[in-house]
């Protein structure tokens, strides 16, 4: 087998985050499929895109390259986590709590006071990012995950100390 192109550090400055759209779909569904147990479609990424007046979806780009994104719905003053995934070949770089940390950000600046989200007991690695910024359990949803039958960990934090 080929040996692996060794991924280059990443450099902070030459990352953006900008809001997805349907050209970013290919690179992100790529990263979807690896990321997820039960991966979204084109259609539901297409209709989170298009139909959904509550949806703010990013990608973080180094240069044309999906390197991660995150969505949210931002009902009046609370931000709902949607999806937060890295590529796999630039994971524990702290790119998730960069991405985490900017969806925070935006969520405060378009008026949300707090956040929250579901994640799987089975995901130590997302609890462990979400635990570090700031993100505590407030809660079980039993059986949230249909696919695995698992329960969620609902954690919420507070916005208003982020500065935006
Ligand atoms: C969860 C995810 C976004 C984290 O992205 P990432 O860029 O690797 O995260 P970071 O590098 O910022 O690391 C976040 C924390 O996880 C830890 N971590 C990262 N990779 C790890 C690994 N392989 N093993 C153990 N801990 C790990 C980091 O040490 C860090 O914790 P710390 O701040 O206490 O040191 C990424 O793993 C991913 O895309 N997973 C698949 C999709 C997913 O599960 N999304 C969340 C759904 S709820």
């Amino acid at each position: 087998m080929a040996a692996k192109e060794p991924v280059a550090p990443l450099a902070r400055d030459e990352l953006v985050i900008v809001p997805m759209t349907e050209e970013h779909l290919d690179q992100v569904l790529a990263i979807e499929q690896v990321s997820f147990p039960t991966p979204w479609s084109r259609n539901s990424y297409l209709r989170e895109l298009s139909d959904n007046q509550f949806a703010y979806y990013y990608v973080c780009l180094q240069g044309d390259k999906v390197l991660g994104y995150m969505g949210m719905w931002l009902i009046i003053d609370e931000a709902h986590v949607t999806t937060i995934a890295v590529h796999p070949d630039y994971r524990g770089q702290c790119l998730g709590r960069f991405l985490l940390e900017e969806l925070m950000v935006r969520a405060a600046a378009l008026g949300a006071d707090k956040i929250t989200l579901e994640v799987r007991p089975s995901n130590h690695i997302a609890q462990r990012l979400y635990r570090r910024a700031g993100f505590v359990p407030a809660g079980i949803r039993k059986g949230y995950y249909t696919d695995t039958k698992e329960d969620a960990i609902i954690m919420w934090k507070h916005l208003l100390d982020i500065e935006n």
